[in-house]
């Protein structure tokens, strides 16, 4: 038997701005939700307008965990200090291991229209924060979209879902990452292992999580996390609503963090901001 995960809290992320100022929504990684482990933090960055994200993220360090790119409208170049470039285009994924560091910039490769994306971190554990840097970039072409049930369509970037298997892979925290767009009325149940910390953030329309007295809905810009159990039900409330689904195994490690560097101790930090100054990352 199997156990639908109920809604056990929900919440909205607070409006942030990062990098050289380019303005956002961080709904993970804030006072009131400091960290779902293992991810440490998530940010919606969605704007029409130009000066909210033309600064752009230059040249910034990162070591000790992965930073995850989902782009959905608009154009990003980033470029690092080992030799690796690209442009991340609309439905694009970058899974980026930072590992033992890079020095990379992200910025984007538009001067108008909409810029709009998610970045989810993931915290490695001790034994891979100084693996060797790497990266899991892939177009819109290796993520297509599948009807899962009517008015269901899932885009799978990690995990599995009827029979698709996403082409990102993460054996450290076995993320499951699904993009999702639900017509009114569409229903759709997806097996998440137990134990793994999980959450869905819908950024369009409404959905209703669960079944019957506990089920919860969840409205644009709201973060839902869920509890124990191996399932979660949802069910679009409008007519194009859409939502990110993500799940991972909980590292359970300490957890030391210092802007863009995330070890497991102070001494570790330490090391991460010398070797970042003496140029060996
Ligand atoms: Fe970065």
């Amino acid at each position: 038997m199997t156990t639908l995960r109920p809604v056990i809290r929900k919440l909205r992320g607070m409006p942030a701005s990062d990098g050289a100022g380019v303005k956002l929504v961080r709904v993970i990684g804030t006072p009131q939700l400091p960290d779902l482990d293992p991810f440490l933090m998530l940010d919606e960055f969605g704007t029409d307008r130009p000066e909210d994200y033309l600064a752009g993220f230059p040249s910034h360090p990162h070591r000790g965990f992965e930073t995850v790119t989902y782009m959905l409208d608009g154009r990003m170049r980033h470029k690092d200090n080992h030799g690796n470039e690209g442009v991340l285009v609309p439905g694009s994924v970058q899974w980026m291991t930072a590992g033992r560091g890079i020095v990379h910039s992200e910025m984007p490769e538009q001067e108008q229209g909409r810029m709009r994306g998610f970045q989810l971190w993931v915290n490695l554990p001790a034994s891979e924060k100084m693996t060797a840097p790497r990266y899991q970039e892939y177009g819109p072409e290796r993520f297509p979209e599948t009807e899962v049930s009517p008015g269901a369509r899932v885009k799978v970037i990690a995990g599995e879902v009827a029979g698709v298997t996403g082409a990102i892979a993460q054996p450290a925290t076995d993320p499951t990452y699904l993009d999702m767009t639900l017509q009114r009325g569409a229903r759709f149940e997806q097996a998440l292992p137990a134990g793994h910390s999980a959450f869905a953030y819908v950024y369009e329309g409404a959905a209703r999580f669960g079944d019957g007295e506990a089920a919860a809905e969840g409205a644009k810009g709201e973060l839902l996390v869920f509890g124990p159990g191996d399932r979660v039900a949802v069910q679009g409330l409008g007519d194009g609503t859409r939502l990110i689904l993500v799940a991972g195994r909980p590292l359970r490690e300490p957890v030391a963090r210092y802007g863009p560097f995330v070890m497991n101790t102070q001494a570790e930090i330490r090391q991460a901001f010398e070797d970042f100054q003496a140029g060996r990352f």
